[in-house]
């Protein structure tokens, strides 16, 4: 596996590290049972029909790290997560249960993982929290604006690592683009344009139908008030509702409107505007399926936003992706590589992407995520920030957030650039928030 941390070179690196030799800038104490960097990073995956089977592999390939639980609350993904463990090397059988919170009272667990819904990520994350546990909680980091600001809050009083799962932050060729950008390669960047583009089909119309047998319907809907149980949104399909999921804008935008706040170097926005609707079926999903969004900075930069669920056409040969517009030529961010070219669009420099495991239908492929894992468990052992730490990833699921409330709202957003919060708009500032359930709601 190409830039896994080969488990010799991650013992001499943590080594070094707990020796003070700052190999990897260590500043804190790691947070494990003995302090020994020998002893394995303990982790519970939340959430295993599809991501968290895919994390649940990841981890347990990756030296150093094992997968003491798996949690979910459908029986049968928890057996899809208990063997993604074995494929990936595993020789312990992790403990399948259905209640995550069992796992945060078990003491020799150091990290929560968290590929559940949306609107579970910020609640299951404060939650572990509270009991002392690292998160990796999967993007978006929040169902709402509010969660991700609790989130940041709950996190800065603590010593404990919190990174999201946007794991193009890892990918070495990316991390090379965005220092091109910096290095002026295409003079001043000021436009980025970020794509997603699928052909997703019908959900149709939900019956009402009883819950499926092997299913804890209660404990999937958590924090969010009750509803009766349909049978178009369990799995995946609760994306296309605002209850639980975020639309297309959170759940692919996050990656690449990531990429484009990292490349002009912005935090938020002046104005938001959105536009677009679910043109290409009429069912139950409530979402947009074809959503066009603009932000504004107050250094003379945009990002321009387009998600097409349900037409694939690519743009620049690509389902996905982000690109770079400058003073003096063009960035395109192709899977882990890159193109530059000049203001004659002549290409200066090509960066090829490199091979990857392309098997895994949950994300990019193993090979890419490990080093995002690898970021994060080193984080937790030595201290130091892993590269999508939460206060600086909540700003770009931020961003996200604002496109769809502009989308809701129908307006164009103003918003103070300090902090990202929208003035003058009570209309758009209900949508910050939501309702729990009684006995659910979210502390710090
Ligand atoms: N980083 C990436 O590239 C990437 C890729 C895919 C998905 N994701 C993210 O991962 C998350 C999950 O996506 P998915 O496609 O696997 O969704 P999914 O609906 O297929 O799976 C979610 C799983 O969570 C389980 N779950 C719900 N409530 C739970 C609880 N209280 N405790 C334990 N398990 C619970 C469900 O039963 C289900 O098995 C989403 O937020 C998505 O945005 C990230």
């Amino acid at each position: 596996m190409q830039d896994t941390i080969k488990r010799r070179d991650f013992i001499k690196q943590a080594a070094a590290s707990s020796m003070g030799l700052g190999l990897m800038g260590a500043s804190a104490p790691a947070i494990l049972k003995s302090g020994s960097p020998n002893e394995n990073i303990v982790v519970a995956i939340m959430g295993t029909n599809s991501r968290g089977a895919a994390l649940a592999q990841g981890f347990s390939r990756l030296a150093g790290a094992e997968v003491a639980y798996i949690c979910d609350v459908d029986e049968q993904a928890i057996t899809k997560g208990v063997k993604a463990t074995k494929e990936g090397g595993q020789k312990k059988v992790p403990k399948g249960i259905k209640d995550f919170r069992q796992a945060l009272d078990d003491k020799s667990v150091n990290a929560l993982v968290i590929a559940a819904p949306d609107h579970w990520h910020a609640p299951a994350a404060l939650m572990a929290l509270q009991a002392g546990k690292h998160v990796y909680v999967e993007k978006p980091c929040s169902h709402n604006p509010r969660e991700g600001e609790l989130l940041v809050e709950a996190a800065g009083h603590t010593k404990l690592v919190v990174q999201m799962g946007n794991q193009r932050r890892s990918w070495p060729n990316v991390v090379e683009a965005m220092q091109q950008l910096k290095e002026g390669a295409i003079g001043r960047p000021y436009l980025a344009r970020a794509w997603y583009a699928n052909t997703r089909t019908s959900i149709g119309k939900g019956k009402k139908v009883s819950v499926p047998s092997g299913l804890d319907y209660d404990l999937w809907q958590g924090p969010a008030p009750r509803k009766p149980y349909q049978d178009n949104i369990i799995h995946y399909n609760w994306h296309w509702f605002w209850h639980w999921g975020t639309g297309e804008l959170l759940n692919n935008g996050t990656h690449f409107i990531d990429l484009c706040r990292w490349g002009l170097g912005v935090d938020y926005p002046v104005r938001v505007s959105s536009g677009g609707g679910r043109y290409a079926y009429n069912d139950d999903w409530e979402t947009p399926d074809t959503q066009l969004t603009h932000y504004d900075f107050d250094n003379e930069t945009s990002i321009a936003w387009e998600g097409r669920s349900c037409n694939g056409h690519p743009l620049e040969g690509m389902s996905a992706s982000a690109s770079f517009y400058g003073e003096k030529g063009t960035l395109v961010i192709e899977g882990n590589g890159y193109t530059i070219y000049d203001n004659k669009n002549r290409e200066i420099k090509k960066v090829a992407e490199r091979k990857v495991n392309t098997t895994d239908t949950s994300g990019p492929g193993f090979d890419l995520d490990a080093d995002h894992l690898a970021n994060f468990t080193a984080a937790i052992r030595t201290g130091k920030q892993p590269v999508s730490f939460i206060e600086d990833a909540n700003k770009s699921v931020h961003l996200c957030h604002l496109g769809n409330i502009a989308y809701r709202t129908q307006k164009v957003l103003h918003c103070d650039p300090k902090n990202g919060r929208i003035m003058g708009d009570e209309e758009a500032m209900a949508l910050w928030g939501r309702e729990y359930e009684p006995g659910w709601e979210p502390q710090v």
